[in-house]
């Protein structure tokens, strides 16, 4: 289900069913990972129960996801937490960091003085992991902000979390675990071969991957530590900034947001954060992993503690986030082209989305492996990626959405240019005969009813001229004898009636048509 606006709650019975749908929508999300709901419908939904509970506080249901640790849908963990896993409250404009900053000013009875540092929101699960005298003993999930569940067992999967660290200080470290775009594609392609539905977004990939106890197969992931506290009553970290506490970690050898390719930057003003805010949203579409944020901190522990954290959230961290680029929609149909190089492409038509702006009615995809190692079905819901310039791709089916109705999508057995045969020797297919192709789909759609309307025509006989009379373009074929169209056409008679045709198609304007043929070159499919 996609919601991408929506009239404010009505009244009770609409607050009601809004509460149940949230509710839903959260657990299946911590449940198996997949919500019915994409995240910005999920949001969206959560900002009308929020304004109609602005509104009618009296009307506030215990239930309701605001102003809970992940809308409360998950259950304390057996593991207690050493302090509070707390979540961020969010920016979504320079204003709201300008009031986040007046905010800051009064709790901490004058100006931030130890800058801001600023770092990108990883899109994966929240973790924690524990090591002791320098080795790895245990990690942690977030649950529901005080208990977590012991997700151990994937210790020796992260990518980022060694084993042992380069000394034997003792100390919790907290981070983001996800799937980089590369280990999302090994992991469906794994699953794929392991008859597993695939993941429908590294996300859900990489939460569903921490809980999965005793799988036949390994999905590696990555983890990026944001923090750190100590443990057993310690005192092994740097208490002097934010920046020096992730400096000392990622030097134990743990990744850390800093470094990432968006890294770590420390501003001395707001308006150097929010400079860096932007520099890290541009770098978003080319970076190997999902961000959703960026997060702002006040560099200074000291300072991080005389502003002190609310319930949920801290006072000292803002959530400056981006725009989804993610949506879920319906996979209608799936049509082939054929390149300039011969390569044959498919193309996803999609029920209209509207993702960060744009509606998306197309999206790429790779190749006929690409197709099935993502397991794709025609009228299957998919998760759909646009970020920035980039042209959208389908990530993914939703599996767990499927109702049945679901079709196999067939692949070419010809080639969708010029009818001939498919080269399929390797993962890209391709025309067999690039060259000529090209030639025979442009000189198809020059012939064709909307240009020069040479009825008889087609692509039997265009083939022909092309591989046995040398034709190289329409203007070729004003050119020809009667002699090599009957060769073409098969007969003295065809032959004649094709070169009465063509004559009668000399009269017509050709100018729109040169146009036309050398979009069709360019790798358009033919309109025949
Ligand atoms: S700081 C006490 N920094 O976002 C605040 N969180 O919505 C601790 N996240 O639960 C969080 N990247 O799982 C922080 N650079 C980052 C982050 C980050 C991703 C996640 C984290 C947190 C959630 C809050």
């Amino acid at each position: 289900m996609t919601i991408t606006t929506a009239p404010a709650l009505a009244d009770r019975d609409e607050y009601a069913d809004a509460i149940a749908t949230a509710v839903r929508a959260s657990a299946a999300y911590y449940g198996s990972g997949e919500s019915p709901l994409d995240d910005a419908s999920f949001d969206l939904l959560v900002s009308l129960i929020q304004a109609y509970e602005a509104n009618y506080p009296e009307h506030t249901d215990p239930a309701s996801p605001t102003g809970k640790v992940a809308g409360g849908a998950v259950p304390a963990g057996d593991v207690a937490h050493t302090t509070a896993m707390l979540s961020l409250a969010n920016a979504f404009a320079p204003q709201d960091l300008l009031d986040w900053e007046a905010s800051l000013v009064r709790r901490l009875g004058g100006p931030v003085t130890g800058g801001y540092a600023v770092e990108p929101k990883l899109d994966g699960a929240s973790l924690a992991a524990r090591y002791r005298a320098g080795r790895l003993v245990q990690l942690v999930t977030r649950g529901n902000g005080t208990g977590g569940e012991d997700v151990s067992h994937a210790i020796g999967t992260i990518a980022g979390l060694p084993l042992e660290l380069t000394t034997r200080d003792s100390f919790e470290v907290r981070g983001e675990v996800l799937l980089t775009a590369e280990q999302f594609e090994r992991a469906n392609a794994l699953r794929a071969a392991h008859g597993a539905g695939p993941f429908s977004n590294p996300r859900n990939g990489a939460a569903g991957t921490l809980r999965a106890k005793g799988r036949a197969y390994t999905v590696e992931m990555t983890f990026w530590a944001f923090g750190a506290v100590e443990l057993d009553g310690g005192a092994a970290l740097p208490g002097g900034t934010h920046s020096e506490l992730m400096a000392y970690v990622s030097a134990t050898g743990i990744r850390t947001a800093a470094d990432t390719a968006a890294g770590l930057t420390v501003a001395d003003t707001l308006a150097g954060a929010q400079e860096q805010v932007d520099r890290i949203s541009k770098l978003r579409s080319a970076l190997p992993f999902g961000i959703d944020g960026v997060v702002v901190k006040l560099d200074s522990l000291t300072e991080q503690a005389a502003a002190g954290n609310g319930s949920r959230h801290p006072h000292w961290a803002t959530a400056y986030k981006l725009p989804a680029v993610e949506r879920r929609t319906r996979l209608l149909e799936v049509t082939w082209s054929v390149g300039r190089t011969g390569v044959l492409a498919p193309t996803a038509v999609l029920e209209p989305v509207e993702v960060d702006g744009s509606v998306i009615r197309h999206a790429t995809l790779h190749n006929p492996a690409d197709i099935e190692r993502r397991g794709l079905r025609l009228g299957d819901t998919v998760t759909v990626h646009k970020a920035g310039d980039v042209i959208p791709r389908v990530e993914a089916p939703v599996v767990e959405l499927r109702t049945g109705e679901e079709r196999a999508i067939e692949l070419p057995s010809v080639c969708p240019g010029c009818q001939g045969a498919i080269d399929r020797s390797q993962e890209r297919w391709r025309c067999a005969q690039p060259a000529d192709c090209g030639r025979i789909a442009a000189i198809l759609y020059a012939a064709g009813r909307d240009q020069l309307d040479i009825d008889g025509l087609g692509e039997r006989y265009v083939r022909a001229l092309v591989e046995e009379e040398g034709v190289r373009d329409v203007a070729d074929l004003f050119t020809l004898d009667r002699a090599a169209l009957a060769r073409a056409a098969g007969s003295e008679k065809r032959g004649a009636k094709l070169a009465e045709r063509i004559a009668g198609a000399k009269d017509r304007p050709l100018s729109r048509h040169i146009d036309r043929t050398t979009e069709s070159l360019a790798g358009v499919s033919p309109a025949r």
